[in-house]
């Protein structure tokens, strides 16, 4: 049977009341990335094409993304349990004939390596779930075999004996079957249960009637989690972040203290490139080869490029690009801005909406004025040139090529190349005055005893 085509059904229309929030379950975030895309991703690279995910009417950001990543969504209209959500993708997938996961929307950290051993399982009988024994059994529903080792059924939690609360293998929310055959037995599912709900987990129970049995393939525990609260979210990150940090290790990234490392699903690390403690990744990071990011960064939508130094204490914002040996120290902060290579904003300076030549320097405490209150506006810093401390460049506003910005300035006209432009009050002296002052002011001091 091998070689069949396989499609996807993913369940997201549950409220996750256990969320509290609301924000459907499936997209909240985990290393950046929506609990959903990992989903579609495990699925992606076990080789499934079609992927529909199941949403609730008012799911908007679920479909929006779902289809940003290239999957179809239909709607289940009312909550009536997973396998009535399963079964609410029949019409969508009515003309597709291969094999079929359906897979639980809220399973982050799932990878295609597990479904892909569950489809090969699948394939031997037309039918596979994928089970797993957490440390804590709680409230997932618990697999029972037969003396075959198939697959005898699933009870849920709420519906199992005593007897059963003891069972350590789980049923992790993944089922494999031949499609058209599985769309017949989910329609047969009766809400006759704790919960009165139709069950994706009594399908198994209905094949069985068709002398069809069911292949139990057993996951990592970690894999297969269902984040169903906060704290499992949590859990989740913080397995995901082990995961990120490992790869990144293994890929010949430098990191002092990875522990301290928050990465994002997206971000892209080249080789020898050198992480300091407590940096933490936004979406959408390059950073290249020889580059260093330093200690308490806090870096997002930006590129850096090779052998420049970042931090420690800087902040890059959407539109931040680094050139090649640039040096950004800290506490700046740059947004939206071009940084040319060799260039340095050293200390406690805001560059947004700007352009900054090849070898520029920017004292400290240089501020970019991008913002009128209205509109944005750029600032253009030509190559070699030099901001004195302390100057505010009001934009739109050019300093050319190899102009100098003394100290303090208040910068509103463009510079010529090679020009000087101060615009700070000039410096008066009046020999002896603080002699006399200190003076004056002990004797009043005196006189009030
Ligand atoms: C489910 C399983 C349980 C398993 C556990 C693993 C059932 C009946 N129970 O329980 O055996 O151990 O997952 O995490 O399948 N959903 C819908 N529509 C609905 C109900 C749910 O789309 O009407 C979606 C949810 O959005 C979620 C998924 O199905 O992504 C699972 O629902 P959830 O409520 O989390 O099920 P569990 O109680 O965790
Ligand atoms: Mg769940």
């Amino acid at each position: 049977m091998a070689g069949l085509a396989r499609a996807g059904i993913i369940l997201a229309a549950g409220i996750g009341k256990r969320m509290k929030s609301a924000k459907p379950k499936v997209m909240h975030l985990v290393a950046g990335r929506p609990v959903l895309g990992y989903v579609i991703a495990a699925m992606r690279e076990a080789g499934v094409d079609r992927i529909v995910v199941v949403r609730s009417a008012n799911a908007d950001s679920v479909r929006d993304y779902g289809s940003k990543e290239g999957a179809e969504s239909v709607i289940q209209d009312q909550q009536l349990g997973t396998g009535h959500a399963a079964a609410s993708a029949a019409s969508a997938l009515a003309n597709f004939s291969g094999m079929l996961v359906i897979n639980n929307g809220d399973m982050p950290l799932v990878t295609g390596r597990t479904l892909s051993k569950a489809f090969e399982a699948a394939e031997r009988t037309g039918l596979a779930i994928v089970a797993f024994r957490p440390a804590e059994p709680g409230a997932y529903g618990r697999v029972l075999l037969d003396d075959d080792g198939y697959l005898n059924r699933i009870v849920e939690r709420k519906d199992a004996a005593e007897a059963e609360w003891g069972v350590p293998l789980c049923n992790a929310g993944t089922v494999i079957a031949d499609a058209q055959k599985f769309f017949r037995w989910a329609a047969k599912l009766k809400n006759s249960n704790a919960q009165e709900e139709y069950y994706l987990t009594d399908v198994p129970a209905i094949a069985k009637q068709e002398g069809v049995r069911c292949v139990v393939v057993e996951a990592d525990p970690l894999e297969v989690m269902g984040i169903n609260n906060r704290a499992e979210l949590a859990d989740a990150e913080a397995e995901m972040q082990k995961r990120l940090r490992t790869r990144a290790l293994e890929s010949g990234v430098g990191m002092q203290a990875p522990e301290t490392v928050f990465l994002c699903s997206d971000t892209a690390l080249e080789p020898d490139v050198q992480i300091g403690p407590f940096v933490v990744f936004g979406p959408n990071v390059t950073v290249r080869s020889g580059a260093e990011v330093r200690a308490f960064c806090h870096l997002e939508g930006c590129t850096i490029e090779r052998n420049a130094i970042v931090g420690p204490y800087a902040r890059l914002r959407p539109g931040a690009s680094i050139g090649e040996k640039a040096h950004i120290g800290n506490f700046v902060e740059i947004k939206n801005s071009r940084v040319e290579e060799g260039a340095k904003a050293n200390h406690l300076t805001y560059l947004g909406d700007a352009d900054v030549g090849a070898g520029a320097n920017i004292g400290a405490g240089t501020i970019t004025c991008n913002y009128d209150g209205f509109d944005k506006h750029r600032t253009s810093i030509g190559a070699g040139a030099f901001i004195g401390s302390n100057s505010a460049l009001v934009a739109p506003v050019t300093v050319e090529d190899g102009a100098y910005v003394g100290a303090g300035s208040v910068v509103t006209k463009s510079v010529a190349g090679d020009a000087l432009a101060v615009t700070r009050a000039e410096q008066r002296e009046v020999p002896g005055w603080a002699k006399k002052f200190r003076k004056r002011k002990s004797a009043e001091k005196a006189k009030r005893g």
